[in-house]
């Protein structure tokens, strides 16, 4: 780029070797490339939001009667007091996720077909691949919609808004539904009482919209230090170390961490996290109306909200002692139940911050604009939703029997052109003796 640049406009269209005739490139000196832009007129809004989570609560007294633990430690170490578990096998990253995308189009008043792309931010997705987005894309009839999952932990859902936010302002997307879905319990080794009183399952989801009302996501932060990655990992299962009879045996497919390495991260990148995202805004940190930290443990927000940035307590909310830490969809599952407190208005200067594995952290400012209150759905719209999905799963059905009909059909139009069958039946038996292979002859 900066040699391209620095070659003047002539001396460009001579190199390009096409002779007079070529056209002259065009070159911009690398110092217009390196103005800053002026903001554009789009801005990328939260207008929906929803979240989901398993029927199946453990609490610390249930953890009691399978690892050596107790509720007193616990909840004095994490703030913890219970979690909500994917018990029933049907309940997957995937059913969690379309749950509340469906639930945040719902509120957003947007239907399936609208969406432009999803973004599912897991670290326990469905599958190795497909992806997990494809899944809920399929499964809420967004037929327009491109998908894919995101990886960054729990950073992964303000990871995923940041991502959501470049395509809305850069004119790439109208409507992004970006997911925080995990079910880290079957990632768990439940004989553990380090890590299994740590986590809980779950989804939330957001719509971010165009707009032209100035506001929304406004700055966003995002951070890594791979230094870390050993600190919080899955070992196995990877290209590094696939899933073998040894990697089972020993335990490698679950949740491995230094917790001290973790906590200590945490503690840091929070606060500066936060300092960057809001100074990024223009805003100051006594500007910042709610902070929604991922609820991974009590005693890190406490250190990193409310002692290093003196971020007062009524300005922070906290939901962990209910959910345990569910990953990435932690801050999406905080952000609702703000909303259905009464804890977020428009107006509200708002911080989404997190960190994970990776070792990651991110964080974004919000200008919230979107009303709060709660709109009755008319039955027709909640009809009409419920056709929407009803069309999805029968438009699966459809799709896999056609492509079950192109498997079974003798001849495939597009297949290319096979042997006849009957020069199959010609052909010479096998000879008793293995013929010896000899080099073609020469001519
Ligand atoms: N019950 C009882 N005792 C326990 C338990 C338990 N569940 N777990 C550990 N202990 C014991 C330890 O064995 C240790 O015993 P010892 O002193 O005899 O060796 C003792 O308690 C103290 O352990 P510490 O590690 O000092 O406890 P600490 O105060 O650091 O708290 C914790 C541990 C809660 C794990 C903390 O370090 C932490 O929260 N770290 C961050 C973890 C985190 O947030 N991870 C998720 C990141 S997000 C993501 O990407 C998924």
């Amino acid at each position: 780029m900066a040699d391209t640049n620095e070659a003047g406009p002539n001396q460009s269209a001579a190199s390009n070797g096409a002779g007079s005739a070529a056209p002259a490139r065009v070159v911009i000196p690398a110092t217009t490339l390196q103005q800053p832009l002026a903001r554009g007129q789009r801005f990328a809004h939260i207008v929906g939001w929803g979240y989901q989570v398993p029927d199946k609560v453990i609490t610390n007294h249930d953890l009691e009667q399978i690892v050596d633990t107790t509720d007193e430690w616990i909840r004095s170490r994490t703030g913890i007091e219970e979690r909500h578990v994917a018990a029933d096998p049907g309940e997957t990253t995937a059913s969690l996720a379309t749950a509340a995308a469906r639930k945040a189009l719902e509120v957003a008043d947007v239907p399936p077909g609208k969406v432009d792309l999803i973004i599912c931010s897991t670290t326990t997705p469905e599958h190795f691949f497909p992806a997990t987005a494809c899944l809920v894309q399929n499964a809420i009839g967004a037929t327009n919609a491109g998908a894919f999952d995101l990886s960054a932990a729990c950073s992964g859902f303000v990871y995923a808004l940041s991502m959501a936010r470049g395509q809305i302002l850069a004119g790439d997307a109208e409507y992004v539904l970006v997911i925080g879905a995990e079910t880290l319990s079957r990632f768990l080794d439940w004989t553990d009482r380090e890590t299994c009183v740590l986590f809980g399952d779950g989804a939330g989801a957001v719509l971010v919209a165009a707009s032209e009302v100035p506001g929304g996501i406004v700055a966003t932060d995002l951070g890594s230090d791979g230094s870390g990655s050993n600190a919080l990992i899955l070992p196995a299962g990877g290209s590094a170390m696939p899933a073998s009879l040894e990697t089972v045996s020993t335990g490698q497919h679950y949740v491995s961490m230094d917790g001290k390495a973790v906590f200590r991260f945490a503690t840091r990148v929070m606060a500066s996290a936060t300092r960057r995202v809001v100074e990024r805004a223009g805003y100051t940190i006594a500007d910042v109306d709610l902070v929604i930290p991922h609820q991974a443990n009590l005693r890190i927000i406490q250190n990193a909200v409310y002692n290093q940035l003196k971020i007062p307590e009524e300005k922070v909310f906290i939901n962990v002692q209910k959910y345990g830490n569910t990953s990435t969809a932690s801050i999406p599952i905080a952000l609702c139940e703000a909303i259905e407190a009464g804890r977020l208005q428009p107006g509200y200067k708002v911080v989404f911050v997190g960190f994970g594995a990776g070792l990651t952290w991110a964080a974004c400012a919000i200008d919230w604009r979107t009303p709060v209150e709660k709109h009755d759905t008319s039955w027709w719209k909640t009809t009409r939703r419920q056709a929407t999905y009803s069309a999805a799963v029968a438009r699966t059905m459809w799709k896999r029997a056609v492509r079950w009909v192109y498997d079974v059909l003798p001849t495939d139009p597009e297949a290319p052109a096979k042997e006849p069958a009957k020069e199959k039946e010609k052909a010479p038996a096998e000879p008793k003796e293995a013929a010896p292979v000899r080099p073609p002859a020469k001519g």
